[in-house]
């Protein structure tokens, strides 16, 4: 699917399966309008023809009269795709302009999308189909979560990942790291009703209830508060005889704690877990810690590496993205000493960015080549619609796959419920990331 994702990135990825959540008849009305202009057009040449044939004057006039018709037509056709947004970053018909493009979906995946291979080319069972079908599921399902503002924490799009992929694997066990309010918890437990979970987090979810909304689940051992341990130093083997668990290849890891993913990957490796979420899971250039992404951003992958070289078509359209969505980079923020772009200008970061450290391009490039030797599948989960829907002004479609809903397809996005949700909830997608570990 990743492959099929990675090709297809200007083509519809939803196929011709969309049907089953009742995308017929959402397939663009501006599609059809267009169809019947043209149609329009043809008839009304066709009768001057016939009634005036083709010599002397009418000729040039009936050209100059089918020219306005068809742009008639294209402006007619082309309101549905403006978006009118508040905001002041988001302006869709002026990138359209800069950028010669037709406003719509094709600026998805413009300045690359970078991804780890997997060794042998695997990849997730699920499809677009399966996504659309998940949505429908889950919008209800989310209208019902007890933090209903969850700032610092997961959005709609990744609350829906997270969801979607737990109910497809069935692990036995479920970890997550980085619980804050527990919204992950309630998020986890929506998908596996009672399937025990771990959660570890300095501060117990608890703690937020005093302040206001928070969700402590009834089936979870917490490590929080007092009983805190980090991942990386709890005794798993222990924890997993205590739980019962003997096949590891049953648990599914959920990181949103912030640390370097690299860590996290070789933490998870020596205890023998196998299907890793990583929720941030940030572009090159940004984010608080070394993410996969970052990882493995590059120069052979597609989209991967960065010239830094400020005359470069990559540094102009940089800085004109940069206007219209906040986490685009320019050239600026992208290139460190030395014209270092790997990571976030050349350095590695860890929890939260408390821990910062410079890395060479060896070493980096070394990075990937171990994480790439170990992966059987890696997945990133799309955004869930396009931001001409959603409304969303902070990650850049230039370096995402191609959403679930893609842009245009506002009877789609209604018709799943989407448009009833605050369009603020749109604003956390950082490519949440599907790992799955080969047996060592
Ligand atoms: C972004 S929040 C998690 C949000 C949460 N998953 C959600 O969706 O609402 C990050 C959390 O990681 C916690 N954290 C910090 N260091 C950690 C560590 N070493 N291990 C686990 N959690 C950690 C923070 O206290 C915070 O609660």
């Amino acid at each position: 699917m990743l492959e099929r994702t990675l090709s297809s990135r200007r083509g519809n990825p939803h196929g011709e399966g969309d049907d089953d959540v009742g995308v017929n008849g959402d397939e663009s009305k501006t599609k059809k309008q267009q169809h019947i202009l043209f149609r329009f057009t043809n008839r009304a040449s066709t009768y001057f023809s016939r009634t005036l044939g083709f010599g002397g004057l009418y000729v040039p006039c009936v050209a100059i009269a089918l020219l306005l018709l068809l742009a008639f037509s294209f402006i007619f056709t082309s309101r549905g795709f403006v978006c009118i947004s508040s905001s002041s970053f988001y302006r869709p018909a002026s990138r359209a302009a800069f950028f010669g493009l037709d406003g719509l979906d094709s600026d998805f995946g413009v300045l690359g999308v970078p991804c780890c291979r997997s060794k042998h080319g695997k990849t997730v069972e699920w499809t677009s189909k399966d996504l659309l079908k998940g949505l429908e599921e889950f919008v209800p399902i989310y209208e019902t979560r007890p933090i209903k503002n969850n700032m610092y924490g997961m959005g709609f799009d990744h609350s829906f990942g997270l969801w979607f992929m737990a109910r497809w694997l069935k692990p036995d066990l479920m970890i997550e790291s980085g619980a804050f309010k527990g919204h992950s918890t309630w998020v986890l437990r929506q998908a596996m009703p009672d399937t025990r979970i771990i959660s570890l987090s300095p501060r117990h979810p608890e703690k937020y209830l005093k302040k206001g909304p928070a969700y402590v689940d009834g089936n979870c051992t917490y490590y929080a508060g007092k009983d805190f341990v980090d991942f990386g130093s709890v005794d798993w083997p222990k924890v997993m005889s205590k739980h019962g668990i003997t096949d590891l290849s049953r648990v599914l890891i959920f990181f949103d704690d912030h640390q370097n993913e690299l860590k996290r990957i070789e933490q998870a490796l020596k205890a023998g877990f196998r299907h890793l979420v990583f929720e941030d899971n940030y572009d090159t250039g940004t984010g608080d810690h070394y993410s996969l992404r970052q990882i493995c951003d590059q120069v052979y992958i597609r989209g991967g590496g960065h010239s830094c070289f400020k005359d470069s078509d990559e540094a102009r359209i940089r800085s004109r993205r940069k206007q219209f969505w906040e986490k685009a980079v320019d050239m600026e923020e992208l290139c460190g000493p030395g014209e270092a772009w790997w990571g976030v200008r050349g350095y590695m970061r860890d929890n939260f960015n408390h821990s910062n450290k410079p890395i060479s391009y060896a070493q980096h490039f070394q990075n990937s080549r171990y994480v790439e030797s170990i992966l059987d599948v890696y997945w990133e989960l799309p955004p869930v619609a396009g931001p001409s829907l959603t409304h969303q002004t902070r990650y850049d479609p230039a370096r995402a796959p191609n959403p679930v809903v893609e842009d245009g397809r506002y009877g789609l996005f209604q018709r799943l419920g989407l448009a009833k949700l605050d369009k603020s909830v749109f604003n956390g997608y950082t490519q949440m990331v599907y790992l799955q570990i080969s047996e060592q």
